[in-house]
C-alpha cells in the first residue's frame, strides 16, 4: 500500500512495485490518480482519521508512506523560520507526520503478528537535526519526527521474530511537482530503489536511514554530506 499516487514519486514507486510482481494499493486525495500500476484506490485526507475499512479485507506486506506536503518551500518565496505560520506548520504535521503515523500505527502490530512486513517513511535529508538552515523549520520537522517513528518501530521489529524492516528513504533532491523542474534527479531511480531496499533481507533494512540504496544516517558529525 502506497500513499500519495497521482502524481510525483508516488507514481512511480507503484510502477516499480508492479515490476516487480506486487498487488498494488493506492490511497491519496486525487479523486482519480491516473496511475495505471494501480490494483485498486481509494480516496483518503491523511489530514483526517483515516476509516478503519481502508483496505480492510487486505494482508498488508508493505506500506509505503510516501504522500508529503512542502508548506514552507522558500524556493515558492517562504520566509524563514522567524515568519513561520502555526497553522502551516500544524498542516505540515498532519500530512507529514500525523496521516503518516497512524498507518504505521494500524499496520506494524499487524505485520509483527504475521512475522513478516515492511513498513517505508519516505523522508527527507532535511530531517537531519545538522542539515537545519534556519528555514523550511516545518518540512524538516516533520521529517525528524517521522524519522523517530520509524526507529521506534524498528526497535519492536528488532526485538519481535521475523522478517520485519521498519526504515526511512530519501529519494534525493528529485523532479517533482515539489522538487520542481530545476532539481537534479529524476525520479524514476529513486522509485525503483526503494522497491529493492524492499528485497533486502530485514536485517539490512531494518531502523536504517537510505538515501538511494546507500545507508545516509540518522546524523553525523561535522557538515553536510551531499550526494
Ligand atoms: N521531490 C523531492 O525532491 C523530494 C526530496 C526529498 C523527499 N521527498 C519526499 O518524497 C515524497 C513524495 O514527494 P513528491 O516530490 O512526489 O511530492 P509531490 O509531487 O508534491 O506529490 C505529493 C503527493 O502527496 C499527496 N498528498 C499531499 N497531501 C495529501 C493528503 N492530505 N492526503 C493524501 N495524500 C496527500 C499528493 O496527492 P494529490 O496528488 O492527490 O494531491 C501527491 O500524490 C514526500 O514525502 C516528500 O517529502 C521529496
Amino acid at each position: 500500500m502506497v500513499t500519495g499516487v497521482s502524481r510525483g514519486l508516488g507514481t512511480h514507486i507503484c510502477h516499480s512495485l508492479k515490476a516487480a510482481g506486487y498487488r498494488v494499493l493506492g490511497a491519496g486525495l486525487a479523486s482519480s490518480p491516473g496511475n495505471d500500476a494501480l490494483d485498486d484506490y481509494q480516496i483518503v485526507d491523511l489530514r483526517k482519521p483515516v476509516a478503519a475499512d481502508l483496505f480492510a479485507s487486505e494482508d498488508i506486506d508493505v506500506l509505503v508512506n510516501n504522500a508529503g506536503v512542502y508548506l514552507d518551500d522558500p524556493r515558492r518565496g517562504y520566509g524563514d523560520v522567524l515568519s513561520l505560520s502555526i497553522d502551516d506548520l500544524r498542516d505540515t504535521f498532519e500530512v507529514n507526520l500525523f496521516g503518516s503515523a497512524q498507518l504505521v500505527l494500524r499496520y506494524a502490530p499487524r505485520m509483527i503478528a504475521r512475522s513478516s512486513g515492511r513498513i517505508v517513511c519516505v523522508s527527507s535529508g532535511m530531517g537531519r537535526l545538522q542539515d537545519a538552515d534556519g528555514a523550511s523549520f516545518a518540512y524538516r520537522s516533520s521529517k525528524l519526527a517521522i524519522n523517530s517513528l520509524v526507529l521506534s518501530v524498528a526497535r519492536h521489529f528488532g526485538e519481535a521474530t521475523g522478517e520485519l524492516s521498519a526504515f526511512s528513504y530519501c529519494p534525493r533532491w528529485i523532479r517533482t511537482d515539489m522538487g520542481t523542474e530545476s532539481a537534479p534527479h529524476a525520479p524514476e531511480p529513486a522509485a525503483a530503489d526503494l522497491v529493492r531496499l524492499l528485497e533486502f533481507p530485514a536485517g539490512q533494512s531494518n531502523g536504517r536511514f537510505f538515501r538511494g540504496l546507500r545507508e545516509l544516517g540518522w546524523d553525523t558529525q561535522g557538515p553536510f554530506v551531499g550526494g
